[in-house]
This record gives C-alpha cells, sequence and structure tokens, in this order.
C-alpha cells in the first residue's frame, strides 16, 4: 500500500468534507479525545479551512480516494476566539501564529512517517507565509484517567522531538460531546508552540 498524498485547501476542500469528516470522528474516537462526533459538528468545524484563503489541508489516501489520514492549519487570526483568547491573554501577537488543527491517521497508517511529514509540510506552510510562530494544542488527561487504553503512549516525546514546547501559560478550552456524556462539555487543552526566530 503506497499512500498519495494531495494538497488543498477553500473550495477544493469542498468533495473531500464529508470523508474529512469520518475520519476525524473514528480517529478522535480513541483516547485521550474521547470525541463522540457528528456530521452536523463535523461541518461547522470544517467550515473554517474552507473559507480560510492561507489554509492548507493535507489529506492522505490510499488509491485516488479512500481517505486514511489528514492535517490541516491556517493562521490563527482565522481561528476561533476559545483559541486566540489564550495567546492574547499571554500578550502574544496573534497575528504571528500559525496554527496546526489536527493531524489523524488510521491506526494501520501509523509508524511509517506520515506524521512527520505532516509537520514539515505545515511549517513549510508557514514559513513560506512568514509566520515566526506555529502552535497546536492537546487535550489535557490525567495520567489515570479511568479510558485511558493500558500501554498508551502519549505523544508527547514525539513533538519535543519536532522542536516543540508545552506551554503551561497557553490554555484554552474547547467543547465537545465525549462518549458517554448526554451535551457537549468543556475540556481543558494545553498548547505546544516553536518559535522560528530564535
Ligand atoms: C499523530 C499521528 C498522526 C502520528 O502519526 P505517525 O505516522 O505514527 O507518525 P510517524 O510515523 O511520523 O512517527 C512519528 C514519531 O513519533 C513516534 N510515535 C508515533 N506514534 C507515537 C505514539 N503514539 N506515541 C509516542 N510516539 C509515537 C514514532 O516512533 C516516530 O518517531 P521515531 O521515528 O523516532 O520512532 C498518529 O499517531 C495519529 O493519528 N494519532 C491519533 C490522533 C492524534 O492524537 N493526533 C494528534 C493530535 S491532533
Amino acid at each position: 500500500m503506497e499512500p498519495q498524498v494531495h494538497e488543498t485547501n477553500g473550495s477544493g476542500l469542498s468533495p473531500w468534507l464529508e470523508r474529512l469528516g469520518a475520519l476525524r470522528i473514528r480517529v478522535f474516537r480513541e483516547f485521550p479525545y474521547l470525541y463522540d462526533g457528528s456530521e452536523e459538528y463535523e461541518r461547522d468545524y470544517l467550515r473554517i479551512y474552507q473559507n480560510a484563503p492561507d489554509s492548507l489541508v493535507v489529506l492522505v489516501t490510499d488509491g485516488p480516494e479512500k481517505l486514511v489520514g489528514a492535517t490541516t492549519c491556517l493562521p490563527m487570526s482565522q481561528e476561533g476566539p476559545e483559541f486566540q483568547e489564550p495567546f492574547r491573554r499571554a500578550g502574544i501577537d496573534v497575528g504571528s501564529v500559525f496554527y496546526f488543527g489536527e493531524s489523524i491517521l488510521l491506526p494501520e497508517w501509523r509508524g511509517r512517517g506520515l506524521g512527520k511529514m505532516f509537520f514539515d509540510k505545515r511549517e513549510a506552510h508557514a514559513r513560506r507565509l512568514g509566520y515566526p510562530v506555529t502552535a497546536f494544542c492537546a487535550v489535557d488527561r490525567p495520567a489515570d484517567h479511568p479510558q485511558r487504553p493500558a500501554g498508551y503512549r502519549p505523544l508527547d516525546g514525539f513533538w519535543q522531538s519536532r522542536g516543540y514546547v508545552k506551554r503551561q501559560d497557553l490554555r484554552a478550552s474547547y467543547s465537545w460531546k465525549e462518549i458517554g456524556e448526554e451535551h457537549e462539555s468543556s475540556k481543558t487543552l494545553t498548547f505546544w508552540t516553536k518559535s522560528w526566530t530564535e
């Protein structure tokens, strides 16, 4: 199986929206996200990438059509206020930050370097556009969370190896419906940042 890699954004995303939403729902069902997703939530979430002119979405397919992985990014200034707020509070210019949305791969496609390629492509895109800071966030879960699978390996080591620093001073709140919940609830996410000017 040789993966095919496609880069798109804006209206180019339209034919992939349904598949991308379904892939997000499937992958983020796993710990630590435990996301009980819906098509409606996905449509809302992904609209921002359709409308942001400087966004980049990298898609990985098995054959020309079957979506098996994706990563997204866009200027932080085009993200929602809940993601911008921690930067403003910390006195960081939101206009200097390029935000990385997610990296997702079906389990059978992991461990062959595609996660690194996702970082390479997003960082190259952000740098081409002149952004000095790249950032993403991850949900906070306690080490003894009841849903944490035995042998779960956090991605922190991977992110550190890419030059990212965990920023306890940059925390966002964001809501989604978790498996077993009736309604959406707010979660805390901590940002990781990398500065290209130091
Ligand atoms: C994040 C993700 C896309 C990485 O994909 P991947 O293709 O496995 O990544 P790579 O093959 O490029 O591996 C990256 C490096 O991190 C390491 N790594 C991969 N998965 C890891 C894990 N779960 N825990 C710790 N390290 C991991 C690999 O060993 C590799 O390092 P190495 O080459 O020095 O051994 C994939 O794990 C995934 O889809 N996870 C679920 C969704 C998620 O949590 N995404 C991140 C937040 S949006």
